[in-house]
């Protein structure tokens, strides 16, 4: 099995706050992130794409196509956007790089397979700051 990775970069706004706790709670629990006013974060996804190279092309999944479904289905919908009320797949979520890895591992499972004949999502690494990242390698299968 062959791992290919393409890596792409958006930069968002967000707050983590739970309106169900008080705000010393939200603060206790995610300080800055809990920030009233927002702030923002520099991100970095790598998404990583498995299989055996196509034996047309020598590829698992073609880079260009990979990058461009990424910026068109992702970053497109997230970039220079407020995640908690800008982005609809966010609608109801708290914004945190947990739940954003698990949306975009939705979306681009399901659109995978028109760029790839062999190539199936292996993860999703995403960073929220240089020391902070989250992988997500889809549910749990039995
Ligand atoms: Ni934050």
């Amino acid at each position: 099995m062959v791992h290919v990775s393409r890596k792409e970069h958006f930069n968002a706004a967000h707050k983590l706050y739970n309106p169900v706790w008080s705000r010393e709670k939200n603060e206790e629990v995610f300080g800055p992130c809990a920030n009233e006013n927002w702030h923002g974060h520099n991100f970095e996804l790598i998404v990583t794409v498995k299989g055996l190279p196509d034996p047309d092309t020598g590829f698992v999944v073609d880079l260009k196509k990979l990058s461009r479904l990424i910026r068109q289905e992702i970053c497109e919908k997230v970039d220079h956007r407020n995640l908690n009320v800008d982005v609809p797949f966010m609608a109801g979520k708290m914004a945190s790089t947990e739940n954003l890895a698990i949306e975009f591992w939705n979306i681009l499972a399901a659109k995978l397979p028109s760029i790839t004949r062999v190539g199936k999502l292996h993860s999703i690494k995403l960073y929220e700051t240089p020391r902070n990242f989250v992988e997500y390698f889809g549910p749990q299968t039995a």
